[in-house]
């Protein structure tokens, strides 16, 4: 391939496949390359580039591998005409331990970075971050802010301030541009509430749909900040490769848009019951309590031996209690880039519990549990 290119990275994932097709749509003299490590997944996601996928050439290697699965010559190629580098590969789970979290968060960015290093070309970096780096912190979080030092809920939130770390110090160390995207977590396509990738979020919502969860930590009060994937990827496609955003961490949040805690639990209910077959099991609103009774009820649900109920608090452990430590979210520079703020939550978050409710997601996840 000839001419400039954009090398990136999980482009077969949620946010990197819709944010490459913006790309190569908004750039139509920009190639791409990208890092696959499953040339068959490619496959299934290339049709959504339509013509633009003749632009693309894969590159199939894996994050985890020593070089990232190539030879030195491999990795020299990988970067010839490379001048932008977009990096959103991940593991995004919630649950996984500290070690494997880092495994490709941190070290398969390493070895990324390490790669890149020796490509000629390569003027900007930008990493697909998560706004929650800012991990236990409560109150406003700025996007200048780095990562918290006040402790994070879970392995992944850990391991992404990790790699925002390496990505800055790896600029600063290369002369090179980097740019961080901290996205909120998405929960839906767009504002109609279509859901292509079911997350912690909607297994959270599962379990209180079921009752099998009576409780769950924060005020009503409590800002519940969540995006839309279109809205993250617009945002990446139009800032990664923007001038102005050298050395600059956006967050790509709702912030002002987020809903609280009590309206969202109300707007989920009314869902809810319409529904006569739910009804009629009669489940209680969940408890919001603070986080110390939240931990007094995970404790006594360990105690209980009740093997149904340890699972489902074991499996809430490793994300609800984020809802224990409110925060904020700025999103100046974001909004700045953009010209427009994200999509307010209470504007799809109906539609997204009535996808689920409904089973148009086909999925039918909240019907398995009736
Ligand atoms: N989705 C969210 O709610 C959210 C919120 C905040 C931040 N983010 C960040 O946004 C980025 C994209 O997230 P996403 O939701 O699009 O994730 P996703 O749908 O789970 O996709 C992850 C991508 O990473 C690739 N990948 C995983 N392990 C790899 C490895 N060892 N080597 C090479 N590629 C590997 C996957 O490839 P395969 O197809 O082979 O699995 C896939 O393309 C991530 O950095 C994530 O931390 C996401």
């Amino acid at each position: 391939m000839t001419g400039e290119l954009i090398f990136v990275t999980g482009a077969t994932g949620l946010l990197g496949a819709r944010a490459l097709v913006r790309i190569l749509r908004a750039n139509p003299h920009l190639g791409a390359r990208v890092l696959v490590r499953d040339p068959a997944r490619w496959t299934a996601i290339a049709p959504s580039l339509g013509g633009d996928a003749a632009r693309v050439e894969l590159v199939v290697g894996d994050l985890r591998a020593p070089g990232l699965g190539l030879d030195a010559g491999e990795r020299e190629r990988a970067g010839r005409g490379v001048v932008a580098l977009l990096h959103a590969a991940a593991d995004t789970s919630f649950s996984q331990s500290l070690d494997s979290a880092r495994a490709i968060n941190v070290e398969g960015t390493r070895r990324l970075l390490d790669a890149a290093a020796s490509w000629p070309e390569l003027r900007r970096t930008a990493l697909v971050s998560t706004a929650f780096v800012a991990g236990c912190r409560t109150g406003p979080v700025y996007e200048e802010d780095a990562p918290t030092t006040a402790g994070w809920v879970n392995a992944y939130e850990r391991s992404k301030a990790e790699a925002e770390r390496l990505v800055r110090d790896w600029g600063r160390d290369n002369g090179r541009e980097w740019t961080i995207l901290r996205s909120s977590t998405v929960v839906c396509d767009s504002a109609q509430g279509d859901v292509t990738q079911v997350n912690a979020i909607h297994r959270a919502l599962r379990l209180y749909y079921g009752g099998l969860a009576p409780m769950l930590p924060g005020t009503p009060a409590t800002t519940i900040d969540v995006v839309t994937a279109d809205y993250v990827a617009d945002a990446i496609a139009t800032i990664a490769l923007a001038s102005g955003a050298a050395g600059v961490t956006y967050q790509l949040c709702a912030g002002a848009g987020a809903m609280p805690l009590g309206e969202l639990l109300d707007a989920t209910l009314e869902v809810w019951r319409r529904a006569p077959a739910w009804r009629r099991r009669a489940v209680a609103r969940p408890v919001v309590a603070d986080l110390a009774t939240y931990r007094l009820f995970e404790r006594s649900v360990e105690e209980t031996g009740d093997r149904r109920l340890r699972q489902v608090v074991g499996s809430l452990s490793h994300f609800v209690p984020q809802l224990a430590h409110p925060k904020r979210f700025d999103t100046t520079n974001a909004d700045r880039a953009l010209g427009r703020p994200a999509p307010p939550v209470r504007d799809y978050w109906r539609n997204m519990v009535e996808r689920l409710a409904d089973g148009r997601t086909g999925s039918a996840m909240l019907r398995d549990v009736a």
